[in-house]
Formats: C-alpha cells, sequence, structure tokens
C-alpha cells in the first residue's frame, strides 16, 4: 500500500510550499488539506499544472467531525499514516482590536488544542518509522517565557500532556483578567501558544519512545521569517525556504537521532531549555 504524507493548513503559505516539496520528495501519496474546500482545491490544481499529483481532503483541525472523517478516510483507504506536518496555525496581527482574552482562547484554541486534537486522532494510524513535524517558532522558544517559574513547569523533563493542556487552560483564564503577564507570561498569545507546541513536541516524542512500533519521530520546528499573509508579507524568506526544515524533518532517515528535538531553519538543533535563542530569527 501507498505510504501516505498530510499537511495540515496547506492551501497557501509555508504548508503550500511543504506539499509541494513533499509532492516532489517524498515517495508516497501526498494530501494537502485545508478548511476550505475551494481553497484547498485551487491550491491543489496550481500544483497539478507544475506537474505534480497532489491529493485533496478537507481538513479543519478545530472540528472534530472534520478531524474524525479525514482519519476515517485515511484509515479505509491507506491503513495508516507515514508522515503528519502539523502546519495549520492563526496570529492576530499587531494591530488586531479583539480584546487579549479573546485572542488568548482563539489562538491556543487553533494553534495548541487544535494540533492535539489532530494528533490524538491520527497517531493511531502512524505506521513505524513515521515522522512528525510540528510547526513551532522563533516565538516558540522557552526563553519567551519570562516568569522563573513558568518556565520551570515547562522546562520539567517529566511534565505530561495533561499538565501541559492545564498549564494551557491557566493561560486562558489569566488573559480573561489580563494577569497573564503577572503569572509570568509574555503579552502574546501567539508565542503562549507555540511555546505549548514545542513543549508538547518534547512529551510527545516521549510517548512514541514507548511506543511498540519502531522509530516513531516528532520534532518541532521554527521556518524562519517568512513572507506569508501571516507576517503580513514583512517576512525574508520565501516560502519555499520557509518550507525547507519542516521538509527535512518530514523526510528523516529510517532511525535518525534527531528526534524530540527543536529545530531552527537551518536544520540546527537548539537545546530549547539552556541554548539562548539564535539571531537572526
Ligand atoms: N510565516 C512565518 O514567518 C512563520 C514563522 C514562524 C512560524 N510560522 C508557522 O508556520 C506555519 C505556517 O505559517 P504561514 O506563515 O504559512 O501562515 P499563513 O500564510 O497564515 O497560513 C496558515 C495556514 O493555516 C490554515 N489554517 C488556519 N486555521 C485553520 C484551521 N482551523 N484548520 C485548517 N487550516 C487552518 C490557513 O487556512 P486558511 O487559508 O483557510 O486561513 C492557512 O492555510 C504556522 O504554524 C505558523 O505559526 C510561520
Amino acid at each position: 500500500m501507498s505510504r501516505v504524507a498530510v499537511v495540515t493548513g496547506g492551501n497557501k503559505g509555508i504548508g503550500f510550499a511543504i506539499a509541494k516539496g513533499l509532492c516532489q520528495k517524498f515517495d508516497g501519496v501526498v494530501y494537502l488539506t485545508a478548511r476550505d474546500e475551494t481553497r484547498g482545491l485551487a491550491a491543489v490544481e496550481h500544483l497539478k499544472k507544475e506537474g505534480l499529483k497532489p491529493k485533496f481532503h478537507q481538513l479543519d483541525v478545530t472540528d472534530d467531525s472534520s478531524v474524525n472523517t479525514f482519519k476515517k478516510y485515511l484509515s479505509d483507504t491507506y491503513g495508516g499514516l507515514d508522515v503528519l506536518v502539523n502546519n495549520a496555525a492563526i496570529a492576530f496581527k499587531n494591530d488586531a482590536t479583539d480584546p487579549f482574552s479573546i485572542q488568548a482562547s482563539e489562538t491556543v484554541k487553533v494553534n495548541y488544542f487544535s494540533l492535539v486534537r489532530v494528533c490524538e486522532a491520527l497517531f493511531p494510524l502512524l505506521k513505524p518509522h513515521a515522522r512528525v513535524v510540528n510547526l513551532s517558532s522563533s516565538a516558540g522558544h522557552l526563553s519567551r517565557i519570562p516568569g522563573a517559574e513558568l518556565k520551570a513547569r515547562f522546562a520539567n523533563p517529566d511534565l505530561t500532556q495533561d499538565e501541559l493542556d492545564q498549564i494551557m487552560r491557566e493561560f486562558i483564564e489569566a488573559a480573561k483578567t489580563n494577569s497573564h503577564q503577572e503569572s509570568g507570561w509574555a503579552n502574546s498569545a501567539y508565542s503562549a501558544s507555540k511555546v505549548a507546541v514545542s513543549a508538547l513536541s518534547r512529551i510527545q516524542q516521549k510517548q512514541f519512545d514507548k511506543d511498540a512500533r519502531e522509530d516513531l519521530v516528532v520534532n518541532a520546528v521554527h521556518p524562519g521569517y517568512v513572507d506569508t499573509d501571516m507576517t503580513s508579507h514583512k517576512g525574508t524568506l520565501t516560502p519555499q525556504r520557509g518550507a525547507q526544515a519542516p521538509i527535512y524533518l518530514a523526510l528523516l532517515p529510517k532511525n535518525t537521532d534527531i528526534k524530540g528535538k527543536y529545530i531552527w531553519h537551518d536544520n540546527t538543533i537548539i537545546d530549547w531549555v539552556n541554548d539562548p535563542l539564535p539571531t537572526p530569527y
């Protein structure tokens, strides 16, 4: 049966470039997924005109029924999954007028809890040697957490997913009373969500290490500062360049040592707890 790769949020930006690169380099079927069918199909047509052969499936990461429909489709059609790139995310603009409490709950809902939803649904389908790539950010490095106590909770090597979920619920609660900074957070919902994605990747790798399936690998990646809608096209790297490290991680060879890590856009491994944040981003 065919090997299968899935990219979430594949209709534009870095996700589109990852889907394109995987069509060129991955030995199997590539699913470009999108929450909006029209935008997703248009992206697939675009790649087909370039001679590539992506497939499309609708996937809204915030929607249980959409995620479960896709899970069943993959299971029925292929019986498994080899590469999962969790790319879909949102970021409020700097000049957004939405109250911080709304920005916090929406951003953490999409970027963290919905990524968790996708993983919980699709991880049972992962085949031996599967590769999972979680799109974090330079904003997702632990040094982005100013509070020492909060930082220590994130850094705890024994942190569990339940505890991490709880930390993120606490962030949403603190944001409601605008007391998040007193609780040790920076004033950025996006950064909070991406620190959680990085922390989650470490926890997921520990779970994979205990899994009966051989050589399951997950890493978090900062793709660089990329020219996409998310950055209002201020990013300096092309989407193709931004896709470089995620594709590298999606295609890591069998029995790689690069697992449970936080990877910079030039493929270097950054110690998420102890290293300073590289510059420029
Ligand atoms: N650009 C950068 O400089 C940069 C830097 C660091 C990290 N990142 C990370 O890289 C990833 C891609 O960013 P980007 O710059 O390419 O962003 P983007 O251009 O805004 O694209 C985001 C993608 O996510 C999709 N998406 C949003 N909500 C979704 C949902 N509920 N279900 C499914 N898909 C959803 C969007 O779909 P719609 O078109 O339907 O909205 C779009 O396809 C993100 O995880 C981002 O945080 C980006």
